[in-house]
């Protein structure tokens, strides 16, 4: 489902479920090998539906109000001011992949402390996170990719467990093992989802906003003349290049007929929220250009209803302190890809690139 009205519709429906333990039937069917099991396993809000899912998602969303993430600001300030300093030691004739040095930093670095992951176990929670992304993983690679997020995360509260800090994890772990009805899978699961859309949905949205900024330098130099925001580019981004492309996995709880398509009670749904940005009927025959002047920016990027993202406030707060600090500090980059550009990222649910190769600096 690709069109901006179908897929806000369905995502608004009452009679489509997240939760494909009551409302899949052919769950039993599915093999532990699958490749989309993370998505379609764990047992947190993503995966629930109506009471339970309302329940576990007010678990999770006092910690991500506007109110809350305004007060990350600093600490994000830093953490960029940080990687800027390193990047100015760049060699200029050696480009920089400002993905991995830069974009994909930020956000991982930001969740990990916000879960109190300690510093010897961020590489291998940004391991078993970049491999739940991988959708074209053999089965072999998606049972291995299981076995360990699973066992990365039980790792992360058996520590939690044993020193406690004041960070999201021992909160999580306080409430599992006092009063509240959360049991250890639904714990770890949460932990599961945070850290894994924590860590890898705003890489994308930096690291993309970055792209269409050095391809297009009529669209900078709009910003750059104070003819459009920041706000604006982090808009536009997420309109035109939505971080996450498909969201699996919806189901429905009877049968819908929307707009002449029946689909059957029971039956899988997988929603483009990534493609909703760009439809024509919206946003007229040019709805793929990333232009900063346009008035009309509506986006599916962050879902819609009752599953809608927790952290859309903390997404937009990373990318407009990390823009702005990065053109600053760097006006002239530019990219070194070559014609073709940038590689993507191997996963139907991502989209971003698996690098992004730039020059920082003009060479002398
Ligand atoms: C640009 C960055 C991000 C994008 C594009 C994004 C996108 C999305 C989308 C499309 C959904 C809806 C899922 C659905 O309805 O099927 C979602 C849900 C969610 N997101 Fe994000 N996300 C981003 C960043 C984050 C961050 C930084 C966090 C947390 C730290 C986060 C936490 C969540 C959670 C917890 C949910 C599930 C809410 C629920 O099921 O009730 N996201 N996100």
């Amino acid at each position: 489902m690709t069109g901006h009205e179908y897929i806000r519709r369905l995502a608004g429906d009452r009679r489509v479920s997240r939760d494909p333990r009551q409302h899949w039937p052919e769950l039993e069917r599915i093999p532990q090998d699958w490749s989309l099991n993370v998505w379609v396993r764990v047992v947190s809000a993503f995966t629930s539906y109506g009471a339970e899912h309302r329940r576990l998602r007010n678990m999770i969303a006092p910690s991500f109000t506007p109110r809350r993430t305004e007060a990350l600001r600093p600490r994000v300030q830093e953490i960029v001011d940080g990687l800027i300093t390193s990047l100015e030691t760049a060699d200029p004739g050696e480009p920089v992949d400002l993905r991995a040095e830069f974009a994909y930093i930020i956000p991982n670095e930001v969740i990990c402390e916000l879960f109190g992951v300690p510093a010897d176990m961020r590489a291998w929670t940004r391991r078993v996170m970049d491999a739940v992304l991988n959708t074209g993983a053999s089965p072999q690679e998606a049972r291995a990719a299981y076995a360990e997020m699973w066992a990365c995360m039980r790792a992360l509260a058996d520590v939690k467990r044993v020193r406690p800090g004041d960070d999201m994890t021992t909160e999580l772990i306080a409430a599992r093992d006092g009063d509240f009805a959360f049991d250890e899978d639904q714990l770890i699961s949460t932990l599961v989802l945070m850290i894994g859309a924590g860590s890898e949905t705003a890489v994308n949205l930096i690291a993309k906003a970055v792209h269409a900024l050095i391809t297009r330098p009529d669209q900078l130099a709009l910003v750059r003349e104070g003819k459009a925001s920041w706000d604006d580019v982090i808009e536009e981004t997420l309109r035109v290049e939505g971080p996450i492309m498909h969201m699996p996995l919806r189901y429905a709880v009877e049968d819908i007929d929307l707009d002449g398509v029946r689909i059957r009670r029971g039956e899988p749904i997988i929603l483009a929220f990534g493609a909703a940005g760009r439809d024509p009927a919206l946003h007229g025959e040019d709805a793929d250009a990333f232009d900063l002047t346009r008035t009309e920016r509506e986006h599916l990027a962050f879902g819609y209803g009752v599953h809608f993202c927790l952290g859309a406030p903390l997404a937009r707060m990373e990318a407009a302190v990390a823009l702005p600090a990065l053109f600053e500090r760097f006006p002239d980059i530019r990219p070194a890809s070559g014609v073709e550009g940038p590689v993507p990222q191997a996963s139907f649910i991502a989209n971003g690139h698996r690098s992004l190769p730039v020059h920082l600096k003009p060479v002398a």
